[in-house]
């Protein structure tokens, strides 16, 4: 039986997971692959510390890749993460014709065009289905699965550190610090948290998965992106009032444009989500995507979305698809067309806003009065005293308010005209239509 070698860049997290996986489940890779697979190399930065798990007697344990090359490998398993010297190293490795495997969402978003071109050229593959959602299988069912279908919409929650900590906050009134705190604690979060609670680790895998879905190259600073770190306690519990949850949403849709053809919109922000739609439900660190087109109707699937293990499954099935497959259409640049982006104004749809106001006679009729200067529709009211800011809890209203369908830019023009401190305004998700 032919044996062959693996070699692993980075043995962290994800890394070492992965080592543990092929050692843990060799005779399922066996009957899977009908081949032995051997990790026979492993490119770390600190050489000299003890890894559990790895023999620096029988696999090569360096900081070179001169050396791991040498080392001749017939699949890498890339779990470093950053974009250089990773696109370096990878780059060198597919001109080899060495077949990579990623979960690098970061590397393949931003320079994924060049990786795939350079893997055509050489007849080697470039697979990366761990680098979104974790154990979720969710690159192959858009590029295989739902490849002859029209998609119209993809909403996802694509980042677990993220989700843990607004159900967190939904489940206990877990404070925005202690959430994140404890997410830390779980590692979840990626080495800087800020990727994770600002949406860029979210925008990053949502332009993955909207240029395979659309098949658009999509520049992921595209995507309008606003994280997490403005939601509050209050602005959970009041989502909870409003049959709600609040859900750092990504989302990717196509929209007609006004003079013919589509445009692709493309956000992730937290935004209101009806307790009766699927995304709802999605607590913890879990992942989930809602794929909307024809003929297929809707689909939904979840699962865990990080942690070492879970990506590691991801990157161990994509290292067989390698040993059984030529490099094809299937294994190609997905992106063959290019759909312009959708102005911020494109879409009108419902919204949330919560603000901290002067309890006085007319404050809430000059919002009004604002807001309807600018065509926006009021749904819902809720004011509540809020503890003023000198602690007498007499001068301050909490406003929580819902509006009808708006344009987001329509919306940030009239609030702009009223005094108010500590606002946030976030868009709502509609319910899913019920059945008939
Ligand atoms: P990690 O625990 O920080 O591990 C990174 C590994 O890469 C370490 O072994 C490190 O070496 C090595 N490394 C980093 N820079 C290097 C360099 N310049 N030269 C040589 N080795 C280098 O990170 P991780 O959490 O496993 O994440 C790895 C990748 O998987 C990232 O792209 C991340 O976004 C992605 N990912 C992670 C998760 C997750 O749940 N953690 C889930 C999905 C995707 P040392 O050990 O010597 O420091
Ligand atoms: N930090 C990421 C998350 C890990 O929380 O989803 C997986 O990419």
């Amino acid at each position: 039986m032919d044996s062959i070698r693996v070699a692993l860049l980075g043995h962290g997290t994800v890394g070492s997971s992965l080592h543990q996986l092929l050692v843990e489940h060799r005779e399922h890779v066996r009957a899977a692959t009908q081949r032995d697979v051997e990790v026979t190399a492993v490119l770390v930065r600190d050489v000299d510390r003890a890894r559990p798990g790895l023999d620096p007697t029988t696999t090569l344990v360096t900081d070179s890749l001169e050396e791991l090359l040498a080392s001749k490998p017939d699949v890498v398993c890339e779990a470093m993460g950053g974009i250089e010297p990773t696109r370096e190293y990878l780059l060198a490795l597919l001109d080899r014709g060495i077949p990579v495997v990623t979960a690098n969402k970061q590397l393949v978003a931003r320079h994924g065009t060049e990786l795939f071109a350079r893997a055509a050229a050489a007849r080697t593959q470039l697979r990366f289905e761990a680098s979104v959602c974790g154990a979720v299988p969710i690159v192959r069912m858009l590029r295989e699965s739902l490849a002859a279908t029209r998609i119209e919409c993809l909403l996802g929650i694509l980042n677990g550190t993220t989700n843990y900590m607004l159900s967190a906050m939904a489940a206990n009134g877990t404070s925005y610090a202690d959430a994140l705190a404890t997410a830390q604690d779980l590692g979840y979060a990626e080495p800087d948290p800020t990727e994770d609670v600002e949406g860029i680790d979210a925008a990053a895998k949502l332009s993955i998965l909207a240029g395979i879905a659309f098949g658009t190259t999509v520049d992921v600073d595209d995507v309008r992106t606003t994280g997490i770190s403005g939601v509050t306690a209050d602005d959970v519990a009041h989502a909870h009032v409003l049959g709600a949850r609040i859900k750092l949403v990504a989302r990717a849709e196509r929209l007609l444009a006004p003079g013919g053809g589509h445009t692709i919109a493309l956000d992730v922000t937290p935004m209101l989500v009806p307790e009766r739609h699927p995304l709802a439900a999605i607590s913890g660190a879990t992942n989930a995507v809602l794929v909307d087109g024809a003929p297929f109707g809707q689909l939904v699937v979840q699962g865990a979305g990080a942690g070492g293990p879970e990506t590691a499954s991801a990157l161990a099935g994509d290292l067989v698809s390698v040993l059984g497959s030529e490099p094809s259409f299937l294994t190609s640049d997905p992106h063959v067309a290019h759909l312009a982006v959708a102005p911020r104004d494109a879409r009108s749809e419902r919204h949330y806003v919560r603000m901290r106001v002067a309890d006085r006679p007319g404050v809430l009729a000059a919002v009004a009065g604002a807001l309807a200067a600018h065509g926006v529709s009021i749904e819902r009211v809720i004011q509540q005293r809020a503890e003023g800011a000198d602690g007498t809890g007499a001068s301050e209203a909490s406003l929580v308010l819902t509006t009808h369908p708006c344009a987001p830019g329509d919306l940030e023009t009239a609030l702009a005209t009223v005094e108010s401190a500590d606002r946030t305004v976030l868009p709502m998700l509609d319910a899913p239509e019920a059945a008939s």
